[in-house]
């Protein structure tokens, strides 16, 4: 009898790990990401950035640009864009008018195999060191845009935080003032729910939360 309620609480347990879990994935990871590097911002007496999802969208382009190479990301073989990928490429296929471009003051870029959440890509992932610290907080932006992609719905995963001096509602504007929302990949300020970056991770993280509540379903089902 003991067992049996045992079961039956571990069962509901596991029911409601699952559907938090769930509703999590329906997040946007980018939109997490800015938040955090808004609080480290201005837990530290400096202003709140805005977020612009045109820049965002540019992150993304950024991101592809990698065509999920992580290895030429940071370190001795790392690699960037040029600077002319922004205005032939990266603005005209995020729909971003090429003269509303304003300045990039900083970037981060950090990549790795496991999908982790926003929080721990910022700390873990992008924070390597004193610089990328620097970075975040200097006071020459004004406003960040941030995305996160993996490759055909699996890892690697990239992170890409684009920061500018630009000034809101006029640069990195978008046509018909919505910024493109192309997949996979997810990028902040567009106001929408966003998981096509962790297919995978859901693979990864649900299939043992949900096989751990069969198994104690099974379990309860065979002492009634
Ligand atoms: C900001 O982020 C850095 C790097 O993760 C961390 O060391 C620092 O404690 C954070 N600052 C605040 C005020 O949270
Ligand atoms: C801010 O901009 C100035 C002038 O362009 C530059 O010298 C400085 O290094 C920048 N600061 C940071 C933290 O990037
Ligand atoms: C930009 O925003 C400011 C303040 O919110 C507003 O006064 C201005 O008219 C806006 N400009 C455009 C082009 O929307
Ligand atoms: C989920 O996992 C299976 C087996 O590990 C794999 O074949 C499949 O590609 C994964 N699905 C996604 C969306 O990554």
């Amino acid at each position: 009898m003991a067992n049996a309620t045992h079961f039956y609480l571990l069962c509901i347990f596991f029911i409601s790990v699952s559907a938090t879990v769930q509703s999590k994935v329906t997040d946007n990871p980018a939109d997490e990401l800015v938040a955090a590097i808004n609080a480290n911002r201005t837990a530290s007496k400096s202003t709140s950035l805005y977020s612009n999802s045109g820049l965002a969208c540019i992150a993304l382009q950024y991101i592809k640009a990698f065509q999920g190479d992580c290895s030429v990301v940071g370190g001795p073989k790392a690699k960037r864009p040029a600077d002319s990928e922004f205005a032939e490429t990266f603005a005209p296929n995020c729909g971003v008018e090429v003269s509303t471009l304003a300045p990039i003051t900083g970037r981060l870029l950090g990549c790795q195999s496991k999908y982790v959440k926003p929080s721990e890509a910022f700390s873990q992932i992008l924070m390597k060191n004193e610089k990328s610290l620097e970075i975040v907080h200097s006071k020459n932006h004004s406003e960040v845009g941030a995305a996160v992609s993996g490759s055909d719905g699996g890892g690697p995963y990239f992170w890409c935080v684009l920061f500018s001096s630009g000034k809101s509602n006029s640069s990195f504007v978008p046509e018909g003032g919505v910024a493109k929302i192309t997949r996979p990949g997810c990028f902040s300020g567009a106001n929408d729910a966003c998981s096509g970056a962790v297919a995978l991770s859901r693979n990864l993280s649900l299939w043992p939360i949900a096989l751990a509540g069969l198994i104690s379903l099974m379990a309860f089902a065979f002492r009634v």
